[in-house]
């Protein structure tokens, strides 16, 4: 299989390229590096060298184009590449063609027969969902899976990557300014806590605080809104919840999934707080255990204090492709009413790693 790899050095590509290299994906390919800028210069890993991300008649001699470009990238390159003729399998993290007919959302622990299905009906437009819909779906395969989901709230507390690579360095440069404006005062145990947070929120609301990628400080604060406004009071990343579930499932009644999607700041992990209602009463044992044994990442943690904290948080998880649940109990509500909270790599189940699997899927 020929396979071209466009936006592999950007955060994403990055990731995927690192776990390709884990898992020994290249072993089975032969690898074509692209670039938007660096055209001529050698590939990584003794490949030649880069090509033009828009030369057609390279793109079109490749089996498969994976690319982590961003929209701009397959806005230009898709359409134009279908238009040429070319028939291959694309594989994209960028969210431009998720929702088009053609197109199918690869998730596959969760959704393995919707991409089969899509497979032996010809469709060659595969793309990734989502961060925070895939992993909130990584979490709660199992109820989904057994049927049992009347709707969701999500309400996400999400990280610093989902919004950019330069987003990360500009929390931590955020967090460093917000220390660095007390640090005489907390040098000294006797100075008074609340001088220093009145300076701390004056650097805050100040300035000479780095807002340019965010806007806004995001270091000890929170900010209640991701990406634009669509329609009905709603974040485009609130709207994805609902549409993208849906079409990952492929629910033919749509499950209301619903909620509030907030930016905090962590660095890789999206956190989501969950209620669930199911269409029955079931015994919380039962619920743990369908949650527990849907796919090998998802790990059930039990509603401790001590176990919440310590495995059940972005600090934990980071960099692994575990992705823990728990806080699992029923509400006040009633006995139908589930909680839940659940966290993940966004970079990899969110992003990186339903693209090289469905790579393997091809492979197969
Ligand atoms: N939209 C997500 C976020 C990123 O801003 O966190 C990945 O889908």
């Amino acid at each position: 299989m020929k396979v071209g790899l466009v936006g592999w050095r950007g955060m994403v590509g990055s990731v995927l390229l690192q776990r390709m290299r884990e898992e020994n994906d290249f072993d089975g390919i032969e690898p074509l590096f692209f670039t938007t800028s660096q055209q001529g210069q050698p590939a990584p890993m003794d490949r030649g060298v880069l090509i033009d991300a828009l030369n057609f008649e390279e793109l079109k001699k490749q089996d498969i184009i994976v690319t982590c470009q961003g929209g701009g990238y397959t806005t230009k390159a898709h359409a134009e590449l279908r238009r040429q003729g070319w028939d291959g399998y694309w594989i994209d993290a960028a969210s431009t063609l998720r929702m088009e007919r053609d197109s199918v959302i690869v998730l596959d622990p969760v959704n393995r027969d919707v991409i089969d299905a899509a497979l032996a009906n010809g469709q060659k437009d595969f793309i990734g969902g989502n961060c925070t819909v895939s992993l909130m779906l990584m979490a709660l395969g199992g109820l989904f899976r057994a049927g049992l989901v009347e709707w969701v709230s999500s309400m996400t507390y999400q990280a610093a990557s989902g919004a950019g690579a330069p987003n990360m360095r500009e929390l931590l440069n955020q967090m460093g300014m917000l220390r660095d404006c007390v640090a005489d005062q907390l040098a000294t145990p006797s100075s008074a806590i609340l001088d220093i947070d009145c300076q701390v929120t004056a650097t805050m609301r100040g300035d000479s605080l780095p807002t340019k990628a965010f806007g806004y400080p995001l270091a000890g604060n929170v900010l209640p809104w991701i990406d634009s406004e669509v329609e009905d009071g709603q974040s485009r990343e609130e709207w994805k919840g609902f549409v993208e579930t849906n079409k990952i499932l492929g629910t033919t009644t749509p499950i209301p999934v619903d909620g509030l999607c907030v930016r905090v700041g962590s660095m890789r992990c999206h956190s989501q707080a969950l209620t669930i209602k199911l269409n029955r009463d079931l015994p919380i044992a039962d619920i743990e255990s369908l949650i527990a044994h849907d796919n090998q990442w998802v790990d059930l943690v039990p509603n401790t204090k001590a176990e919440s904290l310590s495995r059940l948080t972005p600090a934990a998880i980071a960099g692994t492709l575990t992705v823990p649940i728990g806080r699992v109990r029923k509400m006040k509500q009633g006995p139908e009413y589930i909680s839940a909270f659940t966290c993940g790599d966004q970079l990899l189940w969110g992003a990186a790693e339903p693209l090289r699997r469905m790579l393997r899927i091809l492979m197969e």
